[in-house]
């Protein structure tokens, strides 16, 4: 099975940006013990704060892996153009938080990629990672 990890703006910062918040653990560091915990998965992974590179990478894995795990950051909460490069893909998509959206500022409650995407999850730390992993892989 072949997985993308796609995170988007800032999260390149994790474990130094606001640690309450997002955590203290590295996306490294995480992804290390994912790669453990699931070795039979074949990764890629891939970060940027730039919109037309996730849009790039979108286009680059969407039409050859067997699942999308998506962070899309803040620009899941202005990005028409991310959802139409979900919708124009074959792979699905799935989208995560690492915060609760709902539980925030009340722009982080709408998604403009949800509808696009084969689900949702939010809230559970960098375990909505791995929730989304499960749920391709069973
Ligand atoms: C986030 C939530 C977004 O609202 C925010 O802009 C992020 C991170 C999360 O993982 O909780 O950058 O996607």
């Amino acid at each position: 099975m072949k997985i993308a990890i796609l995170n988007g703006p800032n999260l390149n910062l994790l474990g130094k940006r606001e640690p309450s918040i997002y955590g203290y653990q590295s996306f490294d560091q995480f992804f290390l013990l994912l790669k453990e915990q699931f070795p039979q998965v074949s990764f890629t992974y891939f970060q940027s704060n730039h919109e037309g590179e996730l849009i790039d990478s979108l286009h680059k894995y969407g039409f050859e892996y067997d699942g999308i795990i998506l962070n899309a950051g803040a620009y899941t909460h202005t990005s028409i153009a991310i959802a139409d490069a979900i919708s124009a893909i074959e792979s699905p998509v799935i989208e995560v938080h690492i915060s609760n959206v709902h539980s925030r500022e009340s722009f982080r409650s709408h998604s403009y990629i949800a509808a696009v995407c084969k689900g949702s999850i939010s809230g559970f730390g960098l375990n909505s990672y791995t929730l989304a992993l499960q749920s391709f892989l069973y």
